[in-house]
């Protein structure tokens, strides 16, 4: 059985990462951005007709996931062209043991402070699971939030063919939307784990109606999750649109990666498709440890990193304080 990446059942609950605290403490949906240190990108914009145009030149998509301001701005920076608001949040970065659990709320809050963190990419919001199977209206309803209330830019929704008339309804009333077959982690339950999917003929054509049926409904790309190299060739040359692939193969006309699989910052065994370029976790791990031991051996604060004030009003203070404190005035020094 081969299990996603970060999907693994740790006797470890995964802590609450510092970044997605840092989304939280945001506190309305405002387009401010902080131009005086955001790098400036000379590239376009990115849109659907310029993600299309890519695939015409054969120019790999590059997409990865984030959740908060500082992984968004980061990704937004180093020049992604697309940010997945996944619901792999779920797994990653709130300690659910798959992405079942994810409410739309939490989704929304994540979408939000990316939206914040990013200019230049396309933000691709993860319709959760429960929000589109109950029935479309629902479904519109969360997607028109997403663009509205989170500054997402298009949404993601899994499955395939059944999920036709749903896709025509939002592409009809003017949202972009993602497809996403093939190993799709909201029905790990029917699924039965996650394992390669599309290994058998029956599976393969089924794989590509599903593409074919998404293209036809107006899906703008297709992510093709863990399935055989030569399926994601074939489906990447059967549909004009391009595809995205996790685990996929090379030929998928863009890739995605979960970025807390490729910055080694999960607690379970990666999947075979994950390449971890940093071993975020060791860096952090060690860097907490430092602190605390400096803390326990007073090595923190420093002079530097504390304040200062004259040596004569520290003396007035030390010889009246608790004397008569209306005397002592109230000043709070800079530096
Ligand atoms: O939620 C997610 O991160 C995803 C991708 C990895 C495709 O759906």
């Amino acid at each position: 059985m081969l299990l996603r990446s970060g999907f693994y059942p740790s006797p470890v609950r995964p802590v609450f990462p510092v970044v997605f605290f840092f989304s939280k403490l945001e506190t309305q949906n405002s387009k401010f951005k902080d131009m005086s240190s955001h790098t400036e990108s000379t590239s376009p914009k990115v849109t659907v007709p310029y993600l299309q145009d890519l695939k015409a030149r054969g120019q790999k998509i590059v997409m990865i996931t984030a959740y908060d301001y500082p992984t968004a701005r980061l990704a937004d920076e180093a020049g992604c062209d697309l940010i997945l608001v996944g619901d792999s949040l779920a797994n990653t970065a709130l300690g659910y043991e798959n992405t079942l659990p994810v409410t739309f709320d939490e989704m929304l809050i994540a979408t939000k402070a990316v939206n914040r963190g990013a200019h230049r990419a396309m933000i691709v919001a993860d319709l959760p699971f429960g929000t589109f199977q109950l029935n479309d209206e629902e479904a519109v309803r969360a997607a028109i939030r997403f663009v509205k209330e989170g500054g997402a830019e298009a949404v993601k929704i899994e499955g395939g063919r059944n999920r036709y008339a749903l896709v025509k309804q939002l592409v009809d009333n003017g949202i972009p939307v993602m497809g996403h077959i093939g190993l799709t982690p909201q029905s790990v339950l029917q699924m039965g784990g996650y394992k390669v999917q599309g290994k058998s003929l029956s599976a393969a054509r089924k794989l590509l109606d599903d593409a074919l049926s998404l293209e036809t409904a107006g899906v703008f790309a297709l992510v093709l999750e863990v399935i055989p190299t030569p399926l994601g060739k074939l489906l990447t040359e059967r549909v004009s649109i391009p595809t995205i692939g996790i685990g996929a193969g090379l030929h998928a006309d863009g890739q995605v990666m979960v970025m807390s699989d490729m910055l080694g910052l999960n607690f379970g065994k990666s999947a075979k498709f994950v390449r971890q370029y940093v071993d975020a976790k060791t860096i952090m791990s060690n860097a907490i440890k430092q602190y605390a031991e400096d803390v326990r051996n007073q090595n923190y604060p420093a002079a530097q990193e504390s304040y200062e004030m004259p040596a004569a009003l520290a003396e007035q203070i030390q010889r009246n304080i608790g004397v008569d404190e209306n005397e002592i005035p109230y000043v709070i020094y800079a530096d």
